[in-house]
């Protein structure tokens, strides 16, 4: 076991944890956190995405202990005018993808406004405004099994403004 200190969503919390634990796992059946969710547990939906220190991550692909007193958000730390967004623009259905829909947005967002380059740009000819296509690439890590993607990139590109 090992001895780690989680902080999440501004607080911090001690943990006696088994290091092969994910940040997921930890989060969800320690802290009592069940924004983030378990879709396939292999990196590929997405459902399961926070924020480290700002930046999207697949918290099921993070081991607990590597995330250890670095800052941690979680949708329920989250108050983000993309939520009233998703709502406006019905950016969900069942609403299991979308707290990791929104955390990765927020993140997305981030990385965009630095400049970090994506499949269907490059540096050069980087848009001012992200387009929807632009939208549609960046985000296709999350993916939403009752296909409201129509509304998830109307919200976000109402946010990005
Ligand atoms: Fe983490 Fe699907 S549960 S990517
Ligand atoms: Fe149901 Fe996205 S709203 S999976």
């Amino acid at each position: 076991m090992a001895e780690i200190r989680l902080r999440v969503n501004g607080a911090g919390e001690a943990l006696d944890v088994d290091p092969r634990v994910s940040l997921l796992d930890a989060l969800r059946e320690r802290l009592g956190l069940t924004g983030p969710k378990k879709g396939c547990d292999q990196g590929a939906c997405g459902a399961c995405t926070v924020l480290a220190d700002g930046v999207r991550i697949n918290s099921c692909l993070a081991l607990a202990v590597q995330y250890a007193d670095r800052e941690i958000t979680t949708i329920e730390g989250i108050e983000h005018p993309l939520q009233e967004a998703f709502v406006k623009h019905d950016g969900f259905q069942c609403g299991y993808c979308t707290s990791g829909q929104i955390c990765s947005a927020i993140g997305m967002l981030a990385e965009h406004k630095d400049g970090t380059p994506s499949a269907v740009t490059d540096d050069e000819d980087e848009p001012e405004a992200l387009s929807e296509e632009e939208i549609r690439e960046r985000m296709s890590g999350n993916l939403c099994r009752c296909g409201a993607y129509n509304g998830i990139v109307e919200a976000i590109a109402e946010v990005a403004g």
